[in-house]
């Protein structure tokens, strides 16, 4: 029997939480045949709903699932953990930018970095979903000096989904029919989804698709998709961003096709340009709990400026948390 691993997802009773959990419990992230026991972060006006999910989580009897552990001291919810799920924190609202919730949310990932690096297990790997996720993930990252920097991820997964269904939905094909789409840079609406060098059936999505489309109503779509779902739903993504995380954690542990790649946002040491230390979404290819970017893509003018316009707004974002990069 291979032993359990530890899995941590913080925010653990609220929408993201709820359609994560059973999936891990389900093994849909690490395998069918990889136990798992869940320790679970809420802040404590959360706890008695946390308890309700937990009964659920036990209800339904997944074989995998050795154990649940639920707390409101990230101490406790990260000791010995090997995989960190760092969901806990405010959506935002329809009027606002993801960036705006920087000094709500910014604060929170000192706190867990802190406790990452003092309770984490050796081989611990971190996605951080809340928002706004590259710069919490760097805060995060800073606050963990005994943790590797390539340890921390944010997740830019979701818009490489958005973006792969677009255009699935353009050609008539299916979403696992569109491989090769990098998102780069920030999640938000800076974000550059790669399209020059996506394939659709094999072959290139710009020899398909005109520029026109590409460079307008697909990128745009893509960028405010967030947007547009808090605008329908009245609250922001929650089942596909729990899909996403899935799919982030499940390629760095068991690997990306072959000639294939995914988008993490990761710590930049200076490719493509990209300044060193940020927190920055480029294309990869992962597994083993490792990663490492594509190199020789090349960029047009429209693809250099974009990329120019995320990394200049990461840099704001990170001038605006100085204090927390400690
Ligand atoms: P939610 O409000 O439904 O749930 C958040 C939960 O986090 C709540 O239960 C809350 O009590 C808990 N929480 C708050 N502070 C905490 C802390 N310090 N420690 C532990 N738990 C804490 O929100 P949600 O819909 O689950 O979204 C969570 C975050 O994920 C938001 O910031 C949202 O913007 C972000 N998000 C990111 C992506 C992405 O693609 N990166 C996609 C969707 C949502
Ligand atoms: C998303 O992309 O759906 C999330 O980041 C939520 C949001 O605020 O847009």
């Amino acid at each position: 029997m291979t032993a359990p691993i530890r899995v941590s997802v913080t925010g653990a009773a609220g929408n993201i939480g709820y359609a994560l959990l059973f999936r891990l419990a389900a093994g849909d992230c690490y395998g069918k045949d990889q136990p798992i026991i869940l320790q679970l972060l809420e802040i404590a006006p959360g706890m008695k709903a946390l308890e309700g999910v937990v009964m659920e989580l036990l209800d339904s009897a997944f074989p995998l699932l050795h154990g649940v552990e639920i707390s409101d001291d990230p101490n406790k919810a990260f000791s010995g953990i090997n995989q960190a799920f760092l969901v806990g924190s405010r959506p935002r609202t329809k009027d606002m930018n993801r960036a705006d919730l920087i000094s709500a949310n910014g604060p929170i990932f000192t706190g867990q970095g802190r406790a990452l690096n003092d309770n984490a297990a050796d081989d611990v790997r971190v996605i951080v979903v809340g928002n706004p996720c590259n710069t919490n993930a760097l805060i995060a990252a800073h606050s963990a000096p005994g943790i590797p920097k390539d340890r921390f991820h944010a997740m830019t997964r979701l818009d490489e989904n958005r973006a792969k269904a677009q255009l699935a939905k353009k050609l008539s094909a299916l979403p696992g029919e569109v491989s090769n789409l990098g998102i780069w840079g920030n999640h938000s609406d800076t974000m550059y989804p790669d399209f020059a060098h996506a394939r659709v059936r094999g072959q290139a999505v710009t020899e398909q698709v005109g520029q026109d489309w590409l460079q307008g109503d697909f990128l745009k779509t893509v960028a405010t998709r967030g947007k547009a779902i808090i605008e329908a739903r009245g609250a922001s993504s929650a089942a596909s961003a729990a899909s996403a995380a899935i799919d982030h954690m499940s390629t760095l542990w068991h690997g990306n096709a072959k000639g294939d790649f995914t988008s993490m946002g990761v710590w930049s040491e200076g490719q493509y340009g990209v300044p060193k230390g940020l927190i920055f979404s480029f294309p990869v290819t992962s597994g083993g709990g490792n990663w490492s970017i594509v190199e020789g893509l090349e960029h047009d003018e429209f693809a250099k400026a974009k990329i120019a316009a995320t990394t200049q707004e990461l840099l704001n974002e990170r001038e605006t948390v100085k204090d927390l990069l400690k």
